[in-house]
């Protein structure tokens, strides 16, 4: 694993500055998915030590759930200065990504089997000071997408089939997790590797040694007592699997 580099992330809740440097390694993207909708705001205050807040937007179509729009991603954007790592799960994502720059998502995720044109559009998330990333869902490989890689600032590797959270994580996609690592390492890119279902104190050990450097977790934050202890758990779990 590489050490922590420094990257500069749009935060759009920052009234000071547009965008901040700072150090990554290891990453923690709490998904709100299973937190309490009713009270958003107070929610994402429980998780003040993770890196990002993950934003699942769902349009029950490209999966069979409804969730949340640029007005939420707008709103989460006023009231926390923490970036927003937006997965859209959306059909036509080439049409409806741009929106979820401007509403103040610092990282726009399109799943590639909904995107028309991929690389037009991580170079206009990226035009837009996002950072572009692309999702692979566990039936879809990255071989066919590796001349892409320079495009993007991270790829997902979907854990679980999208739609839902609180789902069994699949083994079945920790090879995945590693050739996307061996791709990224073979181009000299810093590319992050995020994963994204199931992801627990069980299971994010594997993520982590397989080549995952961002994490997304929803059930296993939000039903914990102390949301934020578990981030700091999650952290160091992947963190001593690395060292
Ligand atoms: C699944 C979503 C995930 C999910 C994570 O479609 O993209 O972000 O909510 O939740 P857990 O960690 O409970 O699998
Ligand atoms: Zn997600």
């Amino acid at each position: 694993m590489q050490g922590p580099t420094r990257v500069r992330v749009k935060t759009a809740g920052r009234s000071d500055q547009e965008h901040y440097d700072r150090d990554v390694g290891i990453q923690i993207t709490p998904s709100i998915l299973t937190a309490d909708l009713a009270a958003l705001g107070a929610e994402v205050a429980r998780i003040r030590s993770a890196e990002w807040v993950h934003v699942d937007v769902m349009d029950n179509h490209f999966v069979p759930n409804l969730t949340f729009g640029p007005a939420t991603v707008e709103a989460l954007a006023r009231s926390t200065d923490m970036p927003l790592d937006a997965h859209l799960m959306i059909a036509d994502a080439d049409r409806h990504a741009p929106a979820y720059v401007e509403a103040g998502a610092g990282s726009v995720t399109f799943h590639v089997e909904a995107a028309a044109a991929p690389v037009r559009l991580a170079r206009e998330i990226r035009a837009q000071g996002a950072r572009a990333s692309m999702a692979l869902k566990p039936a879809t490989p990255i071989d066919p997408y590796e001349d892409l890689l320079p495009e993007l600032d991270m790829v997902l590797v979907m854990t679980v089939e999208p739609g839902f959270g609180g789902q069994k994580f699949l083994d079945l996609c920790l090879p995945k997790i590693r050739r996307t690592r061996e791709l990224i390492a073979k181009y000299g890119l810093e590319t992050w590797v995020q994963v994204d279902g199931g992801v627990s104190l069980e299971t994010i050990g594997r993520c982590a040694e397989a080549g995952a450097d961002v994490f997304v977790a929803g059930s296993a934050v939000f039903s914990a007592n102390d949301p934020d202890a578990m981030v700091a758990e999650l952290r160091a779990a992947a963190e001593t699997a690395t060292s």
